[in-house]
């Protein structure tokens, strides 16, 4: 079994601000750093590390070639990203005191997949195969398409939430990760279980993980309900903590099923992540999160 994550590769511009930004407002930023990120490149490197045998399909410009090398240098298979003549995808993202953020993006070549590039990037995966996808580059909803009809799993994080979201075939999705604006967005509601009831009710089929930072996460299939509490640690940059939480989720969870193992795991390399500056740099290694979870993981911390 292999994953294929289908996503965005960016270069993040992080600014350091005293608080975000107001409109109209001009102001100085405290520091600046240019990191490696994109939802899709943070997800395959939070598998890889995770232990996941691990592919990606994606584009770059020629200003992303340290993208690439990124993945490669952690042991994901880049054959399927393709340099394309358009500038790579970025974010300018704001960091404030306490680790918040906010994002804006530029697609760019994230923006430039089109179904041709899909259908090939698709070849040579088989039934038991995975394809991992978010809501960053173009073609998402072909790309799930093609993906079912090949008889491939696939898990969406529908992030960032946008309309175009709800004219896909969601039902075929076997895993939703999603956080609670995203699941606001598909079900009407608010509540975390009014959310998770929504979500059961229109798609049965789909196992759900629903995030909600500090205040935990919830794993939801037609047989059980799952709660994990955050991990409490001090917050210095939340970027791509849904990300490691993500990647982790799906390598814990796809070899054996165990939702409470893999909620737990997650949910300590997500706590690791914010801990330090960055996206793609912030994940942790597999040691480290297992030797995290032991030292602060009690047994039955995971309620029905
Ligand atoms: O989830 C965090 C990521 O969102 C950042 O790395 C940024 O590139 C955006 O894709």
């Amino acid at each position: 079994m292999k994953v294929l994550v289908f996503g965005s590769l960016n270069i993040d511009h992080v600014y350091q601000v005293p608080h975000f930004l107001r409109p109209g407002e001009t102001m100085d930023s405290l520091a600046y750093s240019r990191n490696a990120g994109g939802k899709g490149l943070n997800q395959a490197i939070a598998l890889a590390r995770a232990g996941m045998d691990t592919a990606f399909a994606g584009a770059i410009g020629q200003d992303g070639l340290f993208l690439r090398q990124l993945l490669e240098d952690t042991g994901v298979d880049t054959a399927r990203v393709q340099v394309l003549d358009s500038p790579t995808g970025h974010a300018i993202i704001q960091v404030e005191a306490g680790g918040g953020n906010a994002i804006l993006l530029l697609g760019g070549a994230n923006r430039c997949i089109t179904p041709e590039m899909a259908a090939h990037a698709l070849e040579g995966l088989c039934p038991g195969d995975w394809v991992l996808l978010q809501n960053e580059i173009s073609c998402g909803y072909e790309i799930l398409r093609m993906a079912k009809q090949r008889g491939l799993s696939v898990a969406l994080n529908p992030s960032p939430a946008s309309p175009e979201l709800a004219a896909w075939p969601l039902d075929t999705v076997d895993l939703l990760l999603l956080n609670e604006v995203e699941g606001n967005d598909l079900t009407g509601c608010t509540e975390p279980q009014a959310i998770l009831d929504g979500l059961m009710q229109r798609y049965p089929q789909t196992a759900v993980v629903l995030t909600l930072g500090a205040d935990g996460a919830y794993y939801r299939d037609a047989q059980q309900q799952l709660y994990h509490p955050a991990v409490p640690v001090t917050a210095v940059d939340t970027t791509a903590a849904g990300d490691t939480f993500t990647g982790y989720f799906l390598a814990a969870w796809l070899p054996g099923g165990d939702a409470a193992h893999a909620l737990r795991l997650a949910a300590h390399a997500a706590a690791l992540a914010v801990t330090r500056p960055g996206a793609g740099a912030s994940i942790p290694e597999a040691e480290e999160a297992a030797a995290f979870m032991d030292r602060t993981s009690k047994n039955g911390d995971c309620d029905q």
